[in-house]
């Protein structure tokens, strides 16, 4: 039987018709992971809508169990330094 490796850390980005505007906080996410060296430990995932698109754009951050809400780049930038850490 083989295994599945899974992250230590993961993303779930919502990619629905409202979250899935924001194009900038995936291009951010993909830019620091692959430019800090964080491909190994830090993985994104797409999640389909949750129905929660007022809050747009949402993510959830498994490792901190941590669900946010109306994400821009600069709580993205401290979602990722908090991952590293
Ligand atoms: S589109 Fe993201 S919660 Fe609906």
């Amino acid at each position: 039987m083989s295994e599945i490796e899974f992250p230590k850390k993961a993303l779930f980005m919502c990619n629905g018709s409202k979250c899935g505007k924001h194009k900038d906080l995936k291009k951010y996410f993909k830019k620091v992971i692959k430019e800090q060296g964080l491909k190994n430990e830090v993985e994104i995932f797409k999640m389909e809508c949750s129905d929660r698109c007022k809050c747009a754009p949402i993510l959830y951050d498994q490792f901190a169990n941590q669900w946010h809400e109306k994400v821009n780049l600069s709580q993205a930038e401290k979602i990722i330094n908090k991952m590293k850490s």
